[in-house]
């Protein structure tokens, strides 16, 4: 239950102009999908030096295709399951009013669109879409497609060559229609998603600046603020005169930066937040 004194914040930073958030693993963890760092998280049971760099995944497929075909069952397990929470519906519900100008999101999990948003940042891109490695093209994955190609890795988790084969019909190249919208470059596709090491997506970070440059209120939801260039935001935010506030089961790295912590689960705090607003979820 928000107090008093937050009701009132909640008035002067959602009501006198834009708000932005910046929403991490955790504004999903209500959907069931485990954070990176948290408890059962993927980092608990992969190490992200190895599991989460291009470089590092190759060398696991190719000496242990076992343990890789095992990684990528695991990291789409939760994903395919999940449905947005409460907290995703209360974003869309704030775009829909007018009060929320865009969401930032270090998520790949496709939960912000499915609520309902428009305006979505995807600074770590989104494993429902592969992408062109040479002309950038992207082209959604559906869900039934990515259950079959992980159905047919399990299948065939003990042969290296078959895994490469299956990778090649499910990322072809570029001008092989996948879904009728390709480019034509003839470049392999690969998932959409940012390894560690690689650089963020150009368009999407000038997209990010730009709706922080005209924010009032910046709102991060549910990161820990350790991964950079995500975590600058918030700085960013407060350096070109941002209040940023944020709403966190825990403190995240730079909670002691920012001008208010609202603790708790970001599935029961957003839809509050619409109360005092007095708008419907
Ligand atoms: N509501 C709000 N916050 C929550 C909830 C909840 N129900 N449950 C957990 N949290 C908070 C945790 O306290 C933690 O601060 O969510 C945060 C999750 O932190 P991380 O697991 O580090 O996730 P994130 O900040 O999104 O990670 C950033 O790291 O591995 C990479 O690329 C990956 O995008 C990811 C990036």
């Amino acid at each position: 239950m928000l107090k008093k004194k937050e009701k009132d914040l909640v008035k002067r930073c959602f009501l006198d102009g834009k708000v932005v958030f910046l929403t991490g693993a955790g504004i999903s963890l209500e959907s069931g999908i485990p954070t990176f760092r948290g408890k059962g998280g993927l980092w608990e049971r992969y190490d992200p030096d190895t599991y989460a760099t291009i470089e590092g995944l190759a060398s696991v497929l190719r000496r242990t295709p076992r343990k890789f075909v095992r990684f990528v069952e695991e990291f789409y397990e939760a994903l395919l399951q999940a449905k947005p929470n409460p907290a995703h519906l209360a974003l869309a519900a704030l775009e829909k009013s007018g009060i929320m100008s865009g969401v930032i999101t270090q998520n790949i999990d496709n939960l912000h669109q499915r609520a309902g948003c428009r305006t979505v940042v995807e600074l770590h891109g989104n494993a429902f879409r592969v992408r062109c490695q040479r002309c950038a093209t992207g082209i959604p994955l559906e869900a039934q497609r990515i259950r079959e190609m992980v159905s047919l890795l399990g299948k065939n988790a003990h042969s290296y060559r078959s895994l490469l084969s299956i990778f090649a019909r499910y990322c072809p190249r570029c001008g092989v229609a996948l879904s009728g919208a390709a480019g034509n470059c003839a470049g392999r596709f690969r998932i959409d998603v940012v390894f560690f090491g690689e650089m963020l997506p150009e368009q999407e970070v000038a997209r990010a600046y730009a709706l922080i440059d005209r924010c009032r209120t910046l709102a991060v939801v549910g990161s820990s603020l350790v991964v950079y260039p995500a975590a600058s935001l918030p700085l960013y935010a407060k350096q070109r005169g941002a209040r940023v506030i944020e709403i966190n089961a825990e403190p995240s790295a730079l909670s002691a930066q920012i001008d208010y912590s609202f603790t708790g689960k970001a599935g029961v705090i957003l839809p509050e937040i619409l109360d005092v607003l007095k708008i419907a979820g």
